[in-house]
This record gives structure tokens, sequence and C-alpha cells, in this order.
């Protein structure tokens, strides 16, 4: 027997997220999704995972992004535009929905371009943590735009790193970082190149937006030891890694059928070696072979980071009050009848069934009536 559901929807707005992470504090939700995701991934085999689904265009990519375990069924919907900023809009927009999976009955309907932000800060610190070396202080930080300020807080608090070096080809958006960034505890310099950022970096970050084979990063800056968090390549056609940077390094990815897809291995043979992140998280395979490897987290993003920051959304939202019931779904007091509640609303709020003299009206539209 299913348990007996009305079906309420939370709606976590842009607004309501605001208020959550301003009440939590930014530092406490990067911390929280974080704890999520590394608990969630443990639970790797749990989920019912695959590669997202992408809808390719000149200039951008739309994505779906679905993933289920015995309770849960979580999607997020995200496209990639980097030519939006130059009209206003971001390059990364992202909504997502958790759902029941007993019933289906759709449970959170939130906002995920914040969120997307946070989870993704918050997954390459856990993944930095695992793979970068101890007491790794200095990291450079290439692509200063949407994403940047939630990678330094996040490297900040759970890495920690003190010292940034920026670059960016929009000097504009270096300026935007450094002022954001004022009183928050890093020292911060802005470099003339990513060579200049990259050299004597401990662990580097690139996550620009650009819908070519950029290289970001090329062999001759990569220096023995570092941690390359390659954030920005995440779509076929739009890598920042020079292959040779690969070849030579220890390269980690999230759902490995979609990082062979999108990630920067797509540059490389089909039986590259990779290790799945979850593994060495788990215990099961080893980071870091010695003080001196190079290792590459290739990040792409994965639908299991969104159900983790979905989850963490809904139960922040829950325990501070925050959000709205919304009627996504039709509350029909007989469910089998659909069509009866297109008839006049009886006043209790719960509509029976269409009234015979009520038909002609609902076929021909209002204007029949007049
Ligand atoms: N892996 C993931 O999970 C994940 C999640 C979110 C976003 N992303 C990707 O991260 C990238 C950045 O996202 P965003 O929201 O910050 O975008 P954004 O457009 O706000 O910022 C990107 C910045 O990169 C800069 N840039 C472009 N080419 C550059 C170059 N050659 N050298 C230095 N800087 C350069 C741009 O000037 C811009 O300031 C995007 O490509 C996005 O698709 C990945």
């Amino acid at each position: 027997m299913l348990p007996s559901h009305t079906p309420h929807t939370v709606y976590l707005s842009v607004q309501d997220i605001i208020r959550l992470v301003r009440h939590k504090g930014l530092p406490a939700c990067i911390a929280g999704v974080a704890a999520r995701i590394e608990r969630d991934f443990l639970r790797w085999n749990e989920f019912d995972k695959s590669a997202r689904v992408a809808s390719h265009s000149p200039h951008g990519v739309i994505e779906l992004m679905p993933i289920a375990d015995a309770e849960h069924f979580a999607f997020k919907y995200v496209n990639g535009h980097p030519l939006n900023t130059r009209c206003g809009l971001p390059t990364v927009m992202a909504f997502g929905v958790l759902a029941d999976v007993a019933t289906g009955a759709p449970r959170l309907l939130s906002e995920l371009t914040l969120t997307t932000a946070i989870r993704t800060a918050a997954m390459s610190a856990v993944a930095a943590r695992a793979l970068a070396r101890p007491g790794s202080r200095v990291m450079a930080l290439i692509g200063n735009g949407a994403q940047s300020e939630f990678q330094a807080l996040a490297f900040r608090d759970l890495v920690g790193v003190r010292e940034l070096r920026l670059f960016d080809t929009d000097p504009a958006a270096s300026a935007k970082l450094v002022a954001n960034l004022r009183g928050q505890g890093l020292v911060v310099h802005t470099c003339r190149s990513t060579a200049e950022a990259v050299r004597g970096a401990d662990i580097v970050t690139t996550v620009t937006a650009d819908k070519r084979n950029a290289t970001i990063l090329t062999p001759d800056m990569i220096e023995p030891g570092m941690h390359l968090n390659a954030v920005g390549g995440d779509c076929p056609g739009k890598t920042e890694l020079h292959r040779g940077v690969l070849a030579t390094a220890a390269v980690f990815v999230e759902f490995e059928p979609q990082s062979r897809i999108e990630g920067e291995i797509q540059q490389m043979p089909a039986d590259f070696a990779v290790t799945e992140l979850w593994q060495v998280l788990a215990g099961h395979r080893p980071g870091r072979s010695g003080a001196a490897q190079v290792t590459v987290f290739d990040s792409v993003g994965f639908a299991l980071e969104d159900y983790s920051a979905l989850c963490f959304m809904r139960d922040a939202a829950a325990e501070l009050g925050i959000g709205d019931s919304i009627e996504l779904v039709p509350q029909a007091a007989d469910p089998k009848d659909l069509f009866g509640l297109l008839g006049e609303p009886r006043g209790d709020g719960k509509d029976g069934p269409l009234a015979a003299d009520l038909r002609p009206a609902l076929m021909a539209g209002e204007n029949a009536r007049a």
C-alpha cells in the first residue's frame, strides 16, 4: 500500500535561497553541502546514475541531469552559454526538482544557479582535500567570473588556502573578485597572465567559460606536486587543459561515462586511465602517489552533487521556515477525475464532477458564455 500523500511541493525562489544563505552564512552552506556530497558519494552504488542529456547549439548547451536512490529522484536543468554575459545573462542558469520515488510526487522545486556555484565549489574542495598535497596554501584561480568567489571561499575554509593568484582575460572580472574577497582573510594578487598566476601555486583552479578546446594550462606551466582543479571544461569541444598536461598526471573524475564525453579526458584515448573520485573517498583506491605527482580533478558537474545540494537546501529551508508551498500538481478530490477539475470551483477547494450544463462552456472556451 502506498503512503497517502498530498501533492505538496515546496518552492525555493532565488530570494529564498539568498535569505537562507544569509541566515546560515555562506561558509556554513558550502561546508554543509560538501559534507552532504561526501556522504552521498560514499553511497555511490545506491544511486541509479546516467550521463546527462545535452542539447547543443552554436553558442551553448542545455542539459538535464537526473539521478535517483530508493527514496528520491532529482534532476537539474542547467545551461552553459559563455557569450551570455555580453547580453546581461549569466553563463550558467539552473533550477531543479526533488521528487518521491514511491509516488513520483514532486516535493521540492528550487532555484539552482546560486546553489550550483555553492555545490561546485564544495565539490572542488572535497576533491582537493582528497588529492592535493597536505599543506597546500597557494592557489591560482584562472577565470574570475560567477563561480570564482565560491571557489575561493571553499578552498579557504575546507582546504586551508591562504593566498590567491588571479587571472582573467577580462580585467574587470578580476577587479570584481578582488573587491568581493576584501576582508575575507585571503592574500590576493592579480596577475598579467595564466603563466604568471600559476607559477609556484600548490593548486590551480581553472574556471573559465569559452566554448572551444582552449588551452588554459600547457605542460610548461605545470610544476611537480600541483593539484589541478579543472572546472570550466564540461562539454564536448569545451576543454581547458592541453592534452599533454593530462598525459603525465593522475586524473580523477566524477562519473566516468559522463566525463569521457564532457571532461578534459574527451581529448584522450578511451582507455586512458582515470579513477572515479568516490573510490578514493571510500578508501578503495589511492589518491596521489607522492608529493611530486600532479593530480587533476577533471570536474564536469555530476547529478549526485545537485541531489546533495537540493537535499541540503530542502532541510535548511525547513529548519528556517523558508519557502512557499505551491500547487504544482492538480489536487482533485477524485484523482481519476482530472477532467472534473476544469469545472466551476465548488467553493470548498475540492472540485466535483463536471456538471453537464458546464460542458459546452468548457469545450467552446469562456467566450461561449458571453
Ligand atoms: N564543472 C562544474 O561542475 C561546473 C559548474 C558550474 C560552471 N562550470 C563551468 O565553469 C565555467 C565558469 O562559469 P562561470 O559561471 O564562472 O562563468 P562566467 O562567464 O561568469 O565566468 C567565466 C570567466 O572566464 C573568463 N575567461 C574566458 N576565457 C578565459 C581565458 N582564456 N583565460 C582566463 N579567463 C578566461 C571570462 O572572462 C569570465 O570572466 C563555465 O565554463 C561553466 O560552464 C562548471
